[in-house]
């Protein structure tokens, strides 16, 4: 693959409970092409999660390297990984973390708060594009537990894209989500991905997730058993 915007080498990640090591990634090899939409299949306990969490810069690997646009992000300070993953990364968490006190706006529009570089007209602009996206204009003035489950989950993919991010990574997008309203996150997501070509990393067990995805990346035990 040219140019991949992900490459990942030899990585691998270990927990400790007490004294107990549990390896939860083996030596994780894979290359990631810009625009791809692709998804992480695994059963549970699997290693999709801390496969994400490495990949989206909030947790490190212990051994192997994690190339971003080429670069080499294991060997970054903490403040360079905070801001690289403002700017570069979108991340959608598989219970949204929204922030319960703020309404859709000033959730979708808290990344960009965050960024310090824009002027408050370029942050409201931005954020009601993004609103309007997802379709929840009319909701704008609602909190989360104002919110259904469907409505919650289309906040948290504005919120990830309003900085305009190369890579979108959702964990499990759709399992807190009934068929119907799982399907139109996913047309959301893919009509992201063909108009910005932004690439999405999604992982899942759901066989009807999966038909979505161009591509599938199995995962058993920490390993990767196939790379789609
Ligand atoms: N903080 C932690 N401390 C210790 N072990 C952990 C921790 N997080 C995950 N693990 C272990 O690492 C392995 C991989 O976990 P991970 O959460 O990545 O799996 P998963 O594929 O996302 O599973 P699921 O489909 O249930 O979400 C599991 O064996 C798990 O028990
Ligand atoms: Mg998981």
């Amino acid at each position: 693959m040219s140019n991949p915007i992900l490459h990942l080498s030899g990585v691998t990640k270990d927990y400790w409970l007490g004294k107990v090591k549990v390896p939860a990634l083996r030596g994780i090899d894979l290359e990631i092409g810009k625009g791809e939409f692709m998804s992480i299949k695994g059963p549970s306990g699997s290693g999709k999660t801390t496969l994400l969490n490495i990949i989206g810069l909030i947790d490190n690997a212990t051994g192997g390297s994690v190339l971003l646009d080429g670069k080499d992000v294991t060997r970054e300070t903490d403040k360079n990984m905070t801001r690289l993953r403002l700017t570069k990364i979108g991340f959608i968490f598989q219970t949204f973390n929204l922030i319960p006190v703020f309404n859709v706006i000033e959730n979708v529009e808290f990344p960009l708060l965050l960024l310090k570089d824009r002027t408050p007209a370029e942050r409201r602009r931005k954020t009601m594009e993004l609103i309007d996206a997802v379709g929840l204009r009319p909701y704008v003035h609602h909190r989360p537990n104002e919110l259904s489950g469907g409505q919650r989950q289309r906040v948290a993919i504005a919120r990830a894209l309003v900085t305009d991010p190369e890579i979108i990574l959702a964990d499990e997008p759709t399992a807190n989500l009934d068929s119907v309203t799982g399907k139109s996150i996913l047309e959301a997501m893919k009509e992201m991905n063909e108009r910005r070509q932004t690439t999405f990393i999604f992982s899942t067990h759901d066989a009807g997730v999966l038909q979505y995805a161009r591509r599938i990346v199995e995962i058993h035990d920490g390993l990767l058993t196939s790379r789609g």
